[in-house]
């Protein structure tokens, strides 16, 4: 099965064709991603109306690369796989709105992907890890701990009930002057730092739930930082280093959490996967890993690429759905917000016992 995958939800153009085996991980034919961020980093953050202007101007060539790339025409290709959000609105409708063209002229199926979904499937396609698996999904906009365990069948067991770990990440940096975006400028100057220097909160630390916060620790980096203004190199890399272990320990703490509940509803999960723009963090990969191995678990972190926004993810989640015959009508919309929750999955069969529950009811009624 040969799929073209679209992913326009952010600031990432991107494309790949992806196969799927009857059987084990996927194949990648090709991945071609343009990211934006030139575009975006006078602003200091992505701005909407950029990014789908810039989606329209580059989308049709990064197709046309994928396709190339992957040596395949468009007569070869099993299915059209789009993100159809969680995501900004603008680039969201680019990419579905071409994707229907395609599938509509070619006569193939479409699949409307969740965005999200794609992350929790990428260790699949890469690992071809079975269900039930544990997501820490960590990216711009997302911070998830996620029960993977089915496709359309997920629940969330945490999440930030502020700003997303990625977006802190950007906003510590751009107060301390360093560009966009902020993870892997705070992770570079973490590493020549001092963490112990400067004393950070850890919100949620202990908490029985899974959730995360990390708009206290933003405000209290914010207050050392003026504090010392001036700042000095030593100073931002200070800082850089107390902020990135400081959520370091709250990840590590949180995913604790996340897996003691995963255990409590699901029993043993089969890895603990890592997806977003943050999983590609050296510190959090390490304390990920150091989580699983506690947990008596595998950890899963597909190459930071995979991480990353990418058309790959996409193609092979619309595979996965279209190796169950869930694909998408034409008139499929958009969605700016579509939490997992609301994915659809296959029909699940009715157990036996809860229809004989529902005849015995029937009978006692009458
Ligand atoms: O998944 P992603 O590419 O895009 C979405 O937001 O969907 O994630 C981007 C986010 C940004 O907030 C970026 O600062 C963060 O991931 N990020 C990192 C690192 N690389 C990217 N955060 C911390 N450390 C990194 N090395
Ligand atoms: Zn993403």
């Amino acid at each position: 099965m040969v799929v073209l995958g679209i992913e326009t939800t952010c600031d990432e153009t991107a494309a790949a064709v992806v196969e799927r085996p009857p059987s084990g991980p996927g194949r990648i034919l090709s991945n071609v991603v343009l990211s934006q961020i030139d575009e975006h980093a006078a602003f200091g953050g992505v701005v909407p109306e950029i990014a789908a202007r810039a989606h329209v101007e580059a989308l049709d060539l990064i197709i046309a690369q994928a396709m190339k790339e992957a040596g395949v025409g468009f007569a070869a290709l099993d299915g059209i796989a789009v993100a159809a959000g969680p995501g900004l609105i603008g680039g969201v409708i680019v990419g579905l709105t071409t994707a229907k063209a395609i599938a509509l002229v070619r006569e193939k199926p479409l699949i409307a992907v969740n965005h999200l979904e794609a992350h929790a499937l990428t260790a699949r396609l890469t690992n071809a890890t079975p269900f039930p698996y544990c997501l820490f999904l960590a990216s711009g906009g997302h911070t998830q701990i996620v029960a993977v365990l089915g496709v359309g069948n997920y629940e969330r067991l945490g999440t930030t009930v502020d700003d997303a770990i990625g977006e802190a990440f950007d906003k510590v940096a751009k107060l301390i002057g360093l560009p966009y975006p902020g993870g892997p400028q705070v992770e570079k100057e973490a590493r020549l730092g001092d963490a112990a220097r400067i004393a950070l909160p850890r919100p949620m630390l202990g908490r029985p739930h899974a959730d995360f916060s990390l708009s206290g620790l933003k405000t209290a980096f914010r207050l050392e930082a003026e504090k010392m203004a001036p700042l000095s190199e030593a100073d931002v890399r200070d800082l850089c280093a107390a902020f990135q272990q400081s959520v370091v320990d709250v990840v590590a703490d949180r995913l604790r959490a996340g897996l003691r509940i995963f255990r409590e509803r699901h029993g043993a999960p089969t890895a603990l996967v890592a997806g977003g723009g943050v999983a590609a963090n050296e510190a959090i990969r390490q304390v990920l890993q150091q989580v699983a191995t506690e947990a008596g678990t595998v950890l899963v972190a597909p190459p930071a690429e995979l991480c990353t926004d990418n058309g790959a993810m996409i193609a092979w989640a619309g595979a996965e759905r279209l190796a169950l015959g869930l694909t998408d009508a034409l008139d499929a919309a958009p969605h700016a917000r579509w939490p997992l929750k609301d994915v659809r999955g296959p029909a699940r069969e009715t157990t036996p016992s809860l229809l004989l529950d529902t005849i015995d009811a029937n009978r006692g009624g009458g």
